[in-house]
């Protein structure tokens, strides 16, 4: 192996990503007093929250009635009953103290005429625990909302003298006697390597869209810290839902934001017709994401699509007047234009469900910190080691997210590992020495990985992957579908040792960051199939047509899967069903989140 020297720095906190977890958490833990650095592989503000468009979710009820419960309720049916209770409870109490001290931070918002944060319609999201009309829940600075809160958040953060290593890749984790004590990064400017000591590792690299075809997600959004954990022997949860987006430009995949239906967009199918309608009565096509989704495949799997070969659907904005689409949605005005060759104001968009978020992730308690599931304890916490956002799985979002959750999961989350790292590291006490042996593992995999001289092409093996999960991971599941996928995925991630690669430079070498991006891809693609080979039911974005229903007696658990190469242990754990406040005590009536049929 080649020696790699490196440079050893130590903080209280590293947190790993920049988004808007990443930096919520990052602020959160400089303002604590403890020594925190961000480690990041691409410049924070690129991050792939500043693609989040329609907003934040939280009661602040700006624009009519809403509250924390009925916010709570609409979480829970959402997650279609997989979510814990107690992360939903937290999610949505604190939401409203979130979204100000964002306001406060002095992110942009849209303003009501009296001067108050706007806040528009989004799926899912009622009155009245679901008996009520549509809600205005969703705040918004136009449809550019994780923009105007990314440059925010990395201001503030730079204010509390944060520090931050940028377009350096994180590498592996450092476990040491049982609790993770840092992380190895590469510098990809100049090819130095660099250890990062701490009390604490945050992970927040966000999610990994990138393992299909067709998502909404940056190619950057390769499920790195996913991968780190499957590599340290520590499970990953809920893999099985991915989230589709209803509204992916056609042919593109670039976001259209929901707020367009909040607006009062809709969709239509070849025959004109408003088909969420007829699907969805109450809440048409504000109705949650995988069941909009879904009625979108089915209306063109029953040869109502539109275009030439009937692939897609519309969606029409041209009925809205021209100011309300240059207030409130300008930049999907332009990505219409850009990607989609359309003039919003006249025309509809061609649209088609796409991937956009996964749900599942590295399991977490409220407090962000990584269990790590014993036969005796389900909520084992592994020391040393956090992990907040896309990438986290605490489980508020269940089997369906609903839009503009996952910005306020962000804040929500990423401030709550804040609080909870004030709590639990001490800044006076010194970092345990460098674990030389677990920097040595990860170089040696660094290292065979430059060198690695076999006959698939990093493009190719990817391509491989992205088109079997697009195939058979997708909106609607089947036993064959999957079990095929299962074994294409596994003949795939069986090829990673026959991977080649050209450049063995450590400078810019694009090659090699790709091939490192791939290896942490793989085992979330692989968890995704196989857990949802096994279960055997419909929940959320889970359609699976030989198990049309949900199983709440069977199969309301978390599902767990453990990754070594192309092989994928499974197990559970159990869903929390209990709040964090007794009804007596302020907290939510029981039977108002009791399970029952999920309809819009
Ligand atoms: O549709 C959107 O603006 C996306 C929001 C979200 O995924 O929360």
């Amino acid at each position: 192996m080649t020696a790699y020297p490196y440079e050893v720095h130590e903080y209280d906190v590293v947190v790993v990503g920049a988004g808007g977890a990443g930096l919520r958490a990052t602020l959160g833990m400089a303002e604590q007093g403890l020594r925190t650095a961000c480690v990041t592989k691409v410049f924070p503000t690129r991050s792939h929250t500043v693609a989040a468009q329609g907003g934040i979710a939280a009661s602040l009820a700006n624009m009519g009635p809403d509250n924390w419960q009925w916010h709570m309720y609409d979480t829970v049916k959402g997650s279609d009953w997989l979510g814990d209770t107690d992360a939903m409870e937290y999610l949505a109490r604190e939401a409203p103290k979130a979204v100000y001290e964002l306001e406060h931070y002095g992110v942009p918002f849209s303003r009501t005429e009296d001067g108050r944060i706007y806040q528009r319609p989004f799926g899912g999201h009622t009155t009245e625990f679901g008996e009520g009309p549509p809600v205005q829940r969703t705040c918004a600075a136009a449809d550019r909302t994780g923009h105007a809160m990314l440059h925010t958040l990395y201001g503030q953060s730079l204010k509390q003298k944060a520090e931050f290593y940028i377009e350096y890749f994180a590498l592996d984790l450092i476990m040491t006697e049982g609790r993770c004590t840092g992380v190895v990064a590469w510098k990809l400017d100049d090819g130095t390597m660099h250890v990062f000591n701490a009390k604490m590792v945050v992970l927040a690299t966000g999610g990994y869209g990138r393992a299909y075809f067709s998502a909404t997600s940056a190619h950057t959004c390769t499920g790195d810290g996913n991968g780190m954990v499957a590599r340290a022997g520590l499970p990953l949860q809920d893999m099985e839902f991915v989230q589709f987006h209803p509204t992916g430009i056609y042919g593109a995949g670039c976001l259209i934001t929901e707020g367009a239906r909040g607006e009062g967009g809709y969709l239509t199918n070849s025959e004109g017709e408003r088909f969420m309608e007829r699907y969805a009565p109450t809440y048409k096509d504000l109705a949650s994401r995988d069941v909009v989704s879904r009625c979108m495949t089915i209306e063109i799997r029953e040869g109502r699509g539109v275009g030439p070969n009937k692939d897609h659907i519309h969606l029409h904005l041209n009925h809205l007047p021209k100011e309300a689409l240059d207030l409130r949605l300008p930049g999907i005005s332009e990505s219409a234009r850009i990607f989609a060759g359309v003039d919003v104001t006249k025309e509809p968009i061609p649209v088609l469900p796409t991937v956009h978020y996964n749900m599942g992730g590295i399991p977490t308690n409220y407090w962000g910190e990584v269990l790590n599931p014993t036969a005796d304890n389900p909520d084992a916490v592994f020391p040393g080691l956090m992990a907040v956002g896309e990438a986290a799985c605490a489980s508020v979002h269940g089997a369906n997210r609903l839009g503009s959750n996952s910005l306020i999961d962000l804040v929500v989350f990423g401030r709550a590992a804040a609080i909870r790292a004030g709590e639990i590291v001490d800044p006076k006490e010194r970092n345990r020495p460098v674990d030389g042996a677990g920097v040595d593992k990860a170089f040696a995999r660094f290292d065979g990985l430059r060198h690695a001289k076999g006959s698939v092409s990093t493009a190719e093996l990817r391509l491989e992957m992205q088109v079997t999960m697009q195939a058979d991971a997708a909106v609607f599941r089947t036993d064959k579908t999957l079990a095929d996928g299962v074994e294409k995925m596994t003949a795939i991630a069986g090829k990673m040792d026959d991977l080649r690669v050209t450049d063995r430079s450590l400078v810019w070498n694009s090659d090699l960051m790709e091939t490192l991006e791939l290896t942490n891809l793989m085992p979330n693609a692989l968890a995704t199939i196989v857990a949802a080979e096994a279960r055997k039911e419909s929940r959320g974005a889970h359609a699976h047509e030989d198990w049309p229903k949900r199983d709440d007696e069977n199969w309301r658990v978390h599902s767990l899967a453990y990754v070594n190469g192309t092989d994928v242990r499974l197990s559970s754990r159990p869903v929390h069903l209990e709040p964090l406040t007794k009804q007596e005590d302020g907290g939510i009536d029981l039977k108002k989140i009791a399970p029952k049929a999920r309809v819009y």
